[in-house]
């Protein structure tokens, strides 16, 4: 192969590798037993000549690194993640590196966790099946495991973009919720959707779904009983959810989780769940991930996995295939991918900001 192109982790699915190789790239793949590389580590791996790397969110892409990738030729760097706080994106711009990312094909997997976490911390899932487990189970009870029922309950979705919408979709057909949603910008469809789902309940005798959109994301933690963060993480959403927010949300809430950890000031969290047993969580990320702040994990209101909302085999594997595209359509000049409405390839090239 011509071009080099370096992959920081092994990564599901044998296609992006041959959609690479077909492409005059060699593929060097990292091995290194260590979860997380370090900036020497990736440095080392991109050596004299690299002419792309696919990353993981779990590495910070700032100046040293697009620096010593523009210094071996690279002109190509994508993550392997929707998210892209990891990347400094003007670093990449100033050194010539296009960046990727991988919107589009983890849109359902992570809404379908999103919905799988607001169910497990409403109903109280996890802590029956450790009680099962224990052995503690003598018999049925009229006051065993109660939680919340979800119909007729509202809930609240901020950042309506791809996930979040989806997500919103879900819980409003799925479980016949009403919707509060927070955005920049109006979820037209997901308003249409709700809208029409509401006149078909209601032509079949049923109680009618409805829509609001909220001026404010108070507005959202106020009055939705179940809430799911879908932001991007940025200086604007940084502990959006804090002591203060937490205060405003109703005392028997369900919070969602599966953005980013510092969304959420953790500490303030995790006293606000020992003060309020009824109100619970599901969290998929964390602020100082792989950790979890002090008393997290003693906590039978929380429901912690471990930043796996993506992780279905159809969308890692297209997550995969969709990085080494980006890093391919970059080297090689190639149109990027084929549906633009459905990704934007080049984040600092021609996209529109995550919606
Ligand atoms: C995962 O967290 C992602 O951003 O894709
Ligand atoms: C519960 O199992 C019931 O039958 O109500």
């Amino acid at each position: 192969g011509k071009y080099r192109v370096v992959s920081t982790k092994p990564m599901p699915g044998t296609r992006w590798i041959n959609l690479l190789i077909e492409q005059d790239c060699r593929v060097e793949i990292c091995t290194q037993k260590k979860t997380i590389l370090s900036v020497e580590d990736i440095i080392a791996l991109i050596g004299d000549k690299c002419d792309g790397v696919i990353g993981q969110l779990t590495e910070d892409w700032g100046e040293t690194l697009f620096s010593a990738l523009s210094r071996a030729g690279g002109k190509a760097f994508s993550n392997m993640a929707v998210g892209y706080n990891n990347v400094d994106v003007n670093a990449a711009n100033k050194y010539g590196v296009a960046v990727g990312n991988t919107p589009g094909v983890l849109t359902e997997t992570t809404a379908e966790l999103a919905a799988s976490l607001s169910l497990s911390a409403a109903r109280r899932i996890v802590e029956a099946d450790e009680f099962m487990r224990a052995g503690l189970y003598d018999g049925w009870l009229p006051n065993l495991f109660v939680g919340n029922l979800l119909k007729g309950q509202t809930v609240g979705v901020i950042g309506a973009g791809r996930i979040g919408s989806a997500y919103a979709r879900m819980m409003v057909e799925g479980f016949k919720m009403n919707l509060i949603y927070y955005d920049l910008y109006q979820a037209t469809r997901l308003e249409k959707f709700v809208t029409a789902y509401g006149q078909f309940l209601k032509a079949n005798g049923e109680q009618p779904v409805t829509w609001k959109r909220a001026s404010s994301m108070e507005e959202v933690l106020r009055e939705a009983d179940v809430i799911s963060l879908h932001p991007i993480l940025d200086k604007t959403t940084y502990h959006l959810v804090n002591k203060d927010s937490l205060a405003i949300m109703k005392k028997e809430a369900v919070l969602v989780n599966c953005s980013r950890g510092p969304v959420i000031d953790e500490v303030a969290l995790v006293e606000h769940l020992k003060q309020n047993p009824m109100f619970r969580v599901g969290l998929d990320v964390f602020e100082d991930e792989p950790y979890m702040k002090p008393g997290l994990a003693d906590l039978k209101n929380a429901v912690v996995v471990p930043h796996i909302a993506s992780a279905s085999k159809w969308t890692r594997e297209g997550m995969a295939t969709l990085a080494a595209l980006n890093v391919l359509g970059k080297i090689k000049g190639y149109p990027v991918w084929s549906n633009p409405n459905q990704v934007e390839p080049f984040l600092n090239e021609n996209a529109p900001p995550p919606a």
